[in-house]
């Protein structure tokens, strides 16, 4: 049996798409207001892609600034998985046509369909490669175009989502000397599927032109029945992922970007101070597999990331499905 790889992370990258949805431009579409998103949701405004942009687009910005930071050519790349639930096309992955696009010639590529904790899913799936001796350097993303699936006459979910891309490079260890990846944890409960939904499009419900009219092919959502789920789950992901360590170790805590007053009850709960914790919804919104790579990326850039200290990601969302990681910078 081969030992295990340590792995760590080389370099990260975000981008979000040039269009600047605020509050004010929903109250244009909803009956909703500026007031209601920023108490309800701590959202001020969201991007959205461009008409010409799809998501591989916004994953090839954020890929080559993670390869540059990485000093990592993209032939050197062994493997590319990208979470995502809103790839360029049905078929092919969108992560094959972003190694095309990249000029990854030496790399596998695939899509991991997670939602919300599709970034997380990837970042382990990286890890577990590189761990196993299997690949030397992936590449790990969570991307979305979402405002193609948003009903905007909904004004309870079109609010919440927006558009992004964060990447990030994994080697050994051995090599990137910061970011090894201590713990990761994922979940899954599929009885809780029609939470967050989907209806229209895949085999289930094929698209005919009545599904269209009925607006299947929008992202639907128990908002309510998701918050509670959410609050308990992001508290416990918080404990699971950070026990045994003193809490001064951990420097911060990187959730994904669901609802400020989600992460605000998820750390009341703990008694987490709210200063160890990273919050970026006000700019992007839920960006669901984007949140944590974009948000980890920002952080690093602003100075909150401490050499030798703790950061905890975790994440939730449809399937239901959840997911942890601790590293150590
Ligand atoms: O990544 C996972 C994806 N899922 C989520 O992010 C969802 C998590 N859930 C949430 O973030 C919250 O449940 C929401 C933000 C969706 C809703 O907030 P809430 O505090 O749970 O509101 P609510 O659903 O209890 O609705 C309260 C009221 C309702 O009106 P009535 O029935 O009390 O008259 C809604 O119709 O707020 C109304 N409402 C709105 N009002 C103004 C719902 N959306 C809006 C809106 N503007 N955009």
């Amino acid at each position: 049996m081969t030992s295990r790889v340590a792995v760590g992370i080389a370099g990260t990258g975000s981008y979000a798409p040039p269009v600047v949805m605020t509050n004010h431009d929903f109250e244009k579409l909803v009956d909703t207001s500026d007031e209601w998103i920023v108490q309800r949701t701590g959202i001020k405004e969201r991007h959205f892609a461009e008409a010409h942009q799809a998501t591989s687009d916004l994953c090839l910005e954020a890929a080559k600034q993670a390869l540059d930071a990485a000093k990592t050519k993209p032939e050197e790349l062994d493997l590319i998985v990208l979470g995502t639930i809103s790839p360029d096309f049905m078929l092919p992955s969108c992560a094959a046509i972003l190694q095309s696009r990249l000029g990854a010639v030496n790399a596998g590529a695939f899509d991991v369909n997670a939602a919300c904790t599709g970034f997380l899913t990837a970042l382990h799936t990286g890890e577990s490669f590189i761990a196993a001796g299997r690949a030397r350097r992936v590449l790990v993303l969570g991307a979305e175009c979402l405002s193609r699936y948003l009903n905007m006459k909904d004004r309870a979910s079109c609010i919440l989502f927006g558009d992004g891309a964060g990447a990030m490079v994994l080697a050994p260890h051995a090599e990137t000397g910061r970011g090894e990846i201590l713990r990761s944890t994922l979940g899954a409960d599929g009885s809780g599927y029609e939470f967050i939904h989907m209806r229209g499009g895949g085999s289930r419900m094929p698209p005919t032109h009545e599904s269209v009219d009925r607006g299947d092919h929008y992202i639907t959502m128990r908002g309510r029945e998701v918050f509670r789920f959410a609050v308990t789950r992001m508290s416990d992901l918080i404990a699971q992922m950070s026990e045994g360590f003193p809490r001064e170790e951990v420097c911060l805590v990187v959730p994904h970007q669901v609802n400020a007053r989600i992460i605000e009850a998820a750390l009341e709960r703990l008694d987490w101070p709210m200063d160890k914790c990273f919050v970026n919804i006000q700019k992007y919104g839920n960006t669901s597999a984007a949140t944590v790579p974009m948000a980890f990326h920002e952080a690093l850039e602003e100075g909150r990331i401490e050499k030798g200290k703790l950061v905890v990601f975790c994440a939730f969302g449809a399937g239901l499905t959840w997911g942890g990681t601790l590293l150590r910078w």
